[in-house]
């Protein structure tokens, strides 16, 4: 197995004026293996965000290093290996969910047919068929999470970043997501994502970090974290971890 994400020392400090600064992420250190699904857990504000958008080059970090593939991240080639799900995402209101899945297709410059096919594909994949022809105005807050997942699914990505994918899902969406991931994680993909709901996570991600503060505070397979850390469960795990930070 091979490192697909290394991060060496990331520090983001974000400059509100010439004298307030606020820390986004400190001195962050991680590798995510290929084939893992790695979730990152924290409460509001702690950094997750932050991280994935640096990873992405939406943003650039204040110190530190990013690798993805073996690629720095400032490498425009990565990001043809790299599936995106935002956590706020932004989609032009006038498009289909079909037209939409067609235009990030252009963007990855796949052929025609292959765009087709994918697009067809994944919007089953993700229970939207049945209103591929519906304009994204009048999606609901679930169907454009599912839409923003075919998005990041289109090019085949090798690894997969995802902020917050489950949040507006329905129990029913939240599963299939779900077992989409692990379907993923099979066929050899790499998956990064960041959530709020502990059971999710203990489900499927194989280690876990928790941050606070822009620091990653404990990193690890869940069931050790619990041994180490002398806690019965993930929501106590996570509240000690948290409040002893303070
Ligand atoms: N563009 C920005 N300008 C200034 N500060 C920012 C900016 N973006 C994020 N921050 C700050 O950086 C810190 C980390 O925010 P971030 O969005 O990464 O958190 P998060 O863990 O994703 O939170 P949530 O769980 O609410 O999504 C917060 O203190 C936030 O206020
Ligand atoms: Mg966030």
């Amino acid at each position: 197995m091979s490192a697909v994400i290394k991060i060496e020392n990331l520090t983001k400090i974000y400059k509100l004026s010439k004298r307030r600064e606020v820390t986004g992420l400190l001195n962050f250190n991680l590798e995510v293996e290929e084939g893992e699904i790695f979730g990152l857990l924290g409460p509001n504000g702690s950094g997750k965000t932050t991280l994935l958008k640096i990873m992405l080059g939406l943003i650039s970090p204040t110190k530190g290093k990013v690798e993805i593939l073996g690629k720095r991240m400032d490498n425009v080639e990565v990001k043809k290996d790299i599936g995106f799900l935002p956590e706020n995402p932004y989609y032009y209101e006038y498009l289909t969910g079909s037209e939409l899945l067609d235009f990030y297709g252009d963007i990855f410059d796949l052929p025609e047919n292959v765009k087709r096919r994918r697009s067809q594909e994944l919007l089953s994949t993700v229970g939207l068929a049945k209103v591929k022809h519906m304009v994204l105005r009048n999606y609901s807050k679930g169907m454009l999470e599912r839409i923003g997942l075919a998005c990041a699914l289109l090019n085949n990505p090798k690894l997969l970043i995802l902020d917050e994918p489950t949040t507006g899902l329905d129990p029913i969406g939240g599963r299939e997501t779900r077992d989409l991931l692990l379907g993923l994680k099979k066929e050899g993909k790499t998956i990064l994502l960041s959530s709020h709901f502990l059971s999710e996570v203990e489900r499927i991600c194989d280690r876990i970090g928790i941050l606070d503060q822009g620091r990653l505070l404990a990193v690890g397979r869940l069931k050790e974290l619990l041994k180490e850390r002398k806690v019965e469960t993930f929501e106590d795990l996570f509240i000690k971890i948290v409040k002893n930070n303070v």
